[in-house]
């Protein structure tokens, strides 16, 4: 019997419970630190796509585990800004408690979208949680989509908007290396256009992809306009009936799908210790425009013939004719 017909019979021990409407399932039957065959994390990678967030629970992990469990799905992202492991910068460590504050993540936010191609899916692992205090909340981008009018869906089609690391942007410090340092991540990770409105590359689906951490302006929009329509965008991810909120025990494993989802880290468990480790897996193409946009600049060259010279001169009426 060949490796892949074992896989594919392998597969049959996973289950898969849904846990809440638009996303979220629980999955049991695999153990993730050593038993994820090829076949078992193609069918991982489908039921993130389709559900969004998928939880594990009872899956006692080592950092390096971690990091191989990551590397299945893909290649590891090295966050530029947060607490990265010395050794492995791929594995974040998040270790917050009386003498480290937790800081800037409970803003809704997908992971790095100031990245040309933002990470395709995050894993976090709770390794020391409060037993109560530090939810994460999920909401679906999907759903919170499917939600808006037929008018303002068809509105939104076709626009851009810039992403950049501006929230991290304090962190270099007043003082010249700071502001050196500074420029140089500026260079390395200049603002990146995404779509506001793009297709998941495998439903295809469409889903709002702007967030308050990230998103800084509308292409092509005054700043008044470009800000109260993303306000707008992001109060969807408010609507309790889009989310899925989250209660970490220790050694539970999550992993998000960074593309269709928003998250928010609730920070009401301070001074308590709250320990967790991530991975973030690296994305395969940049998020793709829902919509085909139309060359406006080519329709209205053809539509409007008079040598743009004249229009300028005679304020867009033609000269009368001179009598001879
Ligand atoms: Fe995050």
């Amino acid at each position: 019997m060949g490796k892949i017909t074992t896989d594919v019979i392998n597969t049959q021990d996973i289950k898969v419970e849904q846990i809440n409407t638009y996303l979220g399932v629980q999955v049991t039957g695999v153990n993730l630190s050593s038993g994820l065959n090829n076949a078992k994390k193609i069918e991982l990678e489908n039921k993130l796509a389709e559900f969004g967030v998928l939880v594990f629970r009872d899956q006692p992990m080592t950092g390096d585990q971690l990091l191989s469990l990551g590397k299945k799905f893909g290649k590891l992202g090295v966050h530029p800004f947060s607490p990265n492991d010395k050794k492995e910068p791929s594995l974040i460590l998040f270790k917050n408690d009386k003498n480290n504050p937790p800081w800037k993540t409970d803003v809704w936010h997908s992971d790095e979208t100031f990245r040309e191609v933002p990470p395709f899916a995050t894993i976090l692992h709770a390794l020391d949680v409060p037993k109560f205090g530090g939810d994460t909340i999920f909401t679906s981008m999907t759903a919170a989509y499917e939600g808006l009018s037929d008018k303002m869906q068809h509105f939104l089609s076709g626009l851009e908007a810039y992403h950049d690391f501006i929230v991290f942007k304090n962190v270099f410090g007043e003082t010249p290396e700071g502001r050196n340092k500074l420029q140089e991540y500026e260079r390395d990770y200049p603002p990146s256009l995404h779509p506001v409105i793009a297709n998941h590359p495998i439903t295809k689906k469409k889903l709002i992809f702007v967030n308050p951490q990230f998103t800084v302006r509308i292409k092509g929009m005054d700043d008044t306009e470009s800000q109260q329509l993303l306000n707008q965008l992001y109060d969807l991810t408010k609507i309790p009936e889009y989310q899925y909120r989250h209660h970490w025990t220790n050694n539970t494993l999550v992993i998000w799908d960074n593309r269709s989802t928003q998250h928010y880290a609730v920070h009401d468990y301070f001074p308590k210790k709250r320990y967790m480790q991530r991975v973030t897996i690296s994305g395969h193409e940049a998020p793709q425009n829902a919509f085909t946009r139309a060359d406006v600049e080519h329709v209205r060259n053809r539509k409007i013939r008079t040598p743009s010279e004249l229009l300028a001169l005679h304020g867009g009426h033609m000269p009368k004719k001179v009598k001879s």
